[in-house]
């Protein structure tokens, strides 16, 4: 199957009612782990890679990796998404590279660390859109900034998305996805308690949904940092501090008020971490990296899989065939996406 606009992966699961785990990643057997697990579970899904990734994979090897990913799943709708895109070269790069989504963050400055006032990110986000929808991509913008830094992005300060902003700032954009900043950040230390609604605003979502019952929500800094997978880290040798993340009830609330996509990286990286330090505490004198490597994918798929059932999209790969971008851009010159 050719990888599918995000709008129509998140389209779907509106009209199902449930959300699809966006995973991040950026090497084969994060790829392999998501694959393996959309399979399982015969789910669609969203597959992203941050500027960093792209980076640290040179581009190339990430296209072709997923090419590899839609040849050998060929029944598993597969969107490949920009994360986190710092400006719209970023965007339009990514576009001419075959993403079938991209993100203009455009709540940040271009160095990824300012936080923007609403006229550049409007300016920026507009941009984008025009660009992408004359080629069938779909886009997702960010209003509010999120805690926390990750591979360089992030402001550090959170900034949570105000509901009448979010209107005005759909209706001047066009975009099809809309991230909300709620409390959640990215990376392993999110909340020093287990989070209540006075830092982690699912509230706040639900108004939003209100506001805007047709645009896909998206919720960033989505992993649920299981307390079992950062023991196993320190049982071999690790070091992390005890935090909580998001927990799964929770996005679950989310899904019910209009979250379609959730981004969940952190928790794959534990999983990977956890099970390549069990491996070589046990096996001190592997050398191998298969060794190591395939527990480390599966733990991740183990996650996964976890993810994709709690979500809902587990079951769902088979309901629909994928529109070619080009008829998802006559769709939107049209206004029949609007
Ligand atoms: P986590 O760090 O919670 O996995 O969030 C990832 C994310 O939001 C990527 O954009």
């Amino acid at each position: 199957m050719p990888m599918v606009s995000m709008r129509q992966l998140l389209d779907e699961a509106a009209q199902g009612g449930y959300g699809v785990g966006a995973f991040n990643v950026h090497n084969m057997e994060q790829i392999q782990a998501i694959m393996e697990a959309a399979r399982a579970t015969s789910s669609p899904v969203i597959i992203q890679a941050s500027r960093g990734a792209r980076s640290y994979t040179n581009d190339r090897f990430l296209y072709h990796l997923m090419m590899a990913a839609t040849e050998l799943y060929p029944e598993i709708p597969v969107a490949l998404h920009q994360d986190h895109g710092n400006s719209p070269e970023t965007c339009k790069s990514a576009i001419d590279l075959g993403f079938t989504s991209v993100m203009m963050d455009g709540s940040l400055e271009e160095d990824g660390k300012t936080p923007a006032s609403f006229e550049y990110n409007v300016a920026v986000t507009r941009e984008v859109v025009e660009a992408a929808h004359a080629r069938g991509v779909t886009v997702e913008g960010e209003l509010g900034t999120l805690g926390g830094i990750e591979d360089g992005v992030g402001s550090g300060e959170v900034h949570l998305t105000d509901p009448d902003q979010a209107v005005e700032f759909v209706a001047a954009t066009g975009i099809d996805a809309l991230a909300v900043a709620i409390g959640t950040s990215h990376g392993a230390y999110k909340f020093s308690r287990k989070p209540d609604g006075e830092v982690l605003a699912m509230s706040l979502i639900e108004e939003i949904h209100q506001r805007l019952p047709e645009t896909h929500l998206v919720m960033h800094g989505s992993s649920s940092v299981p307390r079992e997978l950062v023991d196993e880290i320190n049982r071999y040798g690790g070091q992390m501090k005890e935090s909580w993340g998001v927990p799964v009830e929770e996005i679950q609330r989310g899904i019910q008020h209009g979250v379609r996509k959730i981004n969940v990286d952190t928790d794959s990286r534990l999983a990977i971490t956890g099970a390549i330090r069990k491996h070589l505490a046990e096996h001190p004198s592997d050398f191998d990296p298969r060794d190591y490597l395939k527990p480390a994918r599966a733990a991740m798929q183990q996650v996964i899989e976890a993810r994709m059932t709690a979500f809902g999209q587990a079951g769902h790969a088979g309901d629909y065939e994928p529109i070619p971008l080009e008829e998802m851009r006559e769709r939107y010159r049209t206004g029949a996406l609007a």
